[in-house]
């Protein structure tokens, strides 16, 4: 989605400007632009990439600027449509993250008090409103104009002559960087890692006005603070770290990651397990939303709950959910979200709380909007996820589904204790699988001449199937589709045969005979068959045409390491066809329009 950052303090900021754009990069985006005040404002934008962009672009001096990474939505990537846009004197620019829904009624009206719009965006009424009220005032003119919009937006506002930034905040993340003489506004807190780990988040409602010195925040009209935080993310966690790319490095950091989320829960257990509330307070069920690989991992739970926990579990896809009346009574609801910003998630999230339900957010990103709206959050100690495909936020969100559900638990003590055993070697089965990246690679080189996937599991493999024929689509554009194995002969037989191969995602649980039947069906019809079972299944390695072999797990962690290899083969798979791993086509790493 959009990334947006702002700089003012002493130094030029347009080379500032370019670098925090850099790090927006992986948020996904068709063009990109920079504005500077300069006494008028100098402006550049084009549908190309940042580096085209900061190569071409005449040099701005001045200390004052904004910047806008843009994924299209109202209007098709162009030079006109890209970012910052400005009014009809060009004194006013601003960047926009979010959707105006009014924009056609407004534009309209726009136009008939005699403003010209240079752009199909439903930005450009922001500046022309602005534009409309100035009366010497920035922020006076953006709240009177922020009164006229309906939507979602995160702005920041630059005038020709001032050297402050106007900012405001709604349904959309924007974070204020505190330095020293100087500040930074941008979008995502790895746009600003480089100068500063101290920021504000900012809230719904919020209108703020930035200078070098000072950040003044406004809610109704009334001067407000809010709290700084202390970023908890490096520099060195947001860069490649020698990794050809993002992708991968974030898959090798998985061993590190359970560790990390595993020894988090270790120091907080009794307070989070209480908060939860699951089985308190007459709570009676749980429900889990969320969208894309988030959901794959609440799937996941719902398999590991229903072993563990013998509590209804429902998951829904969080843009499905928001549609319908749902039977919410003695619910807890658990939204689970990489980056908190997910609009889709949001607005379940927002939709529970007014059903009265108790709402717990499992999140990476610390000061996210779930995280502010949830009553409680858990955080995943992924680190900063670059890569526009998720994978260790993914593994991360899957550690604490299984802590929290064997926290709660009314298992046999000694097979719980044989879990946690096994959960804590998690990490070094893991560690063997990415030192066995090089027989991933064969199968991928083999897998990359194909244009049609199916994956198929059973059970609480079948998120797993589902995962990884996701990761292969978005990252190698093959077409893939994660299918319940038992459901295949009810309809995507017909298109088996020698040109689709199927990954067989077989566990040693109660799913095995049924599977083996079905990998046996499919060969019958002659699709290439590559089976991901436990190493030494000889059974197996008889019937599939190749295996991937994985470490011994028990069957309930299977899909950590059955993912951790899915992961691989999807990259290579990408790679081999030589496809653009870390920002895939069309793709954003938040999603924050619904
Ligand atoms: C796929 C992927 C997406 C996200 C989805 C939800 O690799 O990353 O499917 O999982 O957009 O994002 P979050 O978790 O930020 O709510």
């Amino acid at each position: 989605m959009c990334g947006i950052v702002g700089y003012t303090g002493d130094k030029q900021a347009q080379p500032i400007l370019f670098n925090c754009l850099k790090r927006l990069e992986y948020r996904g985006y068709d063009s990109c632009g920079v504005a500077v005040a300069v006494g008028g404002i100098e402006l550049y934008k084009d549908a190309v990439r940042i580096e085209a962009l900061a190569k071409a672009s005449p040099k701005f001096k001045g200390t004052t600027g904004i910047g806008h990474t843009r994924w299209a939505t109202h209007g098709a990537p162009s030079r006109d449509n890209a970012h910052p846009i400005l009014d009809c004197t060009g004194k006013i620019a601003v960047v926009h993250n979010g959707v105006i829904s009014n924009f056609q009624e407004l534009r309209d009206q726009l136009t008939g008090e005699g403003h010209n719009f240079a752009s199909e965006t439903d930005t450009e009424v922001i500046p022309h409103l602005i534009e409309k009220y100035y009366d010497g005032s920035l922020e006076e003119a953006v709240t009177a104009a922020l009164n006229d919009i309906n939507g979602s937006y995160a702005i920041i506002v630059l005038a020709a002559d001032k050297s402050e930034l106007v900012v405001a905040k709604k349904d959309s993340p924007l974070i204020i960087g505190l330095g020293d003489r100087e500040n930074y506004i941008a979008s995502d807190v790895p746009a600003i890692l480089d100068y500063t780990d101290r920021v504000i988040y900012l809230e719904d409602g919020d209108i703020g006005v930035v200078t070098k010195n000072d950040v003044k925040i406004r809610r109704d009209g009334k001067e407000i603070a809010r709290e700084e935080h202390k970023v908890m993310w490096t520099v060195e966690e947001a860069q490649k770290a020698g990794y050809e790319h993002f992708f991968l490095k974030e898959i090798h950091e998985q061993p590190k990651v359970i560790r990390n989320t595993l020894g988090e829960f270790t120091r907080e257990t009794e307070q989070a397990v209480d908060l939860v509330g699951i089985g308190g307070r007459g709570m009676e069920s749980i429900l889990m939303v969320a969208c894309g690989t988030a959901y794959h991992a609440a799937l996941t739970g719902k398999y590991i709950a229903d072993e563990l926990l013998r509590v209804p579990v429902r998951v829904e896809i969080a843009s499905e959910f928001n549609y319908y009346s749902h039977t919410l009574a003695r619910t807890v609801a658990i939204a689970v979200t990489q980056s908190g910003e997910t609009a889709d998630t949001l607005k379940a999230m927002r939709k529970l709380k007014e059903a009265g339900c108790r709402v717990v957010a499992i999140t990476n990103v610390v000061g996210s909007t779930a995280s502010r709206i949830a009553d409680q959050t858990i955080y995943t100690r992924a680190g900063p996820e670059i890569s526009v495909a998720a994978s260790k936020t993914f593994i991360a969100q899957l550690m604490v589904l299984y802590w929290l559900i064997m926290s709660y638990s009314k298992a046999d003590a000694r097979r719980l204790a044989n879990l946690l055993m096994e959960l804590r070697q998690l990490p070094s089965k893991v560690q063997q699988i990415l030192d066995n990246e090089a027989e991933i690679i064969e199968h991928a080189r083999y897998l990359s001449k194909y244009e049609n996937v199916f994956f198929i599991g059973r059970g609480i493999n079948l998120p797993v199937a589902q995962e990884g024929a996701l990761k292969l689509k978005e990252l190698s554009y093959i077409h893939a589709e994660g299918y319940a194995a038992g459901e295949t002969k009810h309809g995507p037989f017909a298109l088996l045969g020698g040109n689709t191969p199927v990954i067989a995602i077989v566990a040693k649980d109660n799913t095995y005979d049924a599977m083996l039947t079905n990998i046996k069906e499919i060969k019958a019809r002659g699709s290439p068959l590559i089976a991901l079972a436990e190493e030494g299944n000889e059974a197996i390695e008889e019937l599939a045409d190749s295996v991937i072999a994985i470490p011994q797990v028990d069957a309930i962690f299977s899909p950590v390491v059955n993912t951790v290899a899915l992961q691989l083969l999807a990259y290579y798979t990408a790679k081999e066809r030589g496809c653009p791993i870390d920002f895939p086509r069309n793709l954003a790493k938040s999603v924050t329009v619904e």
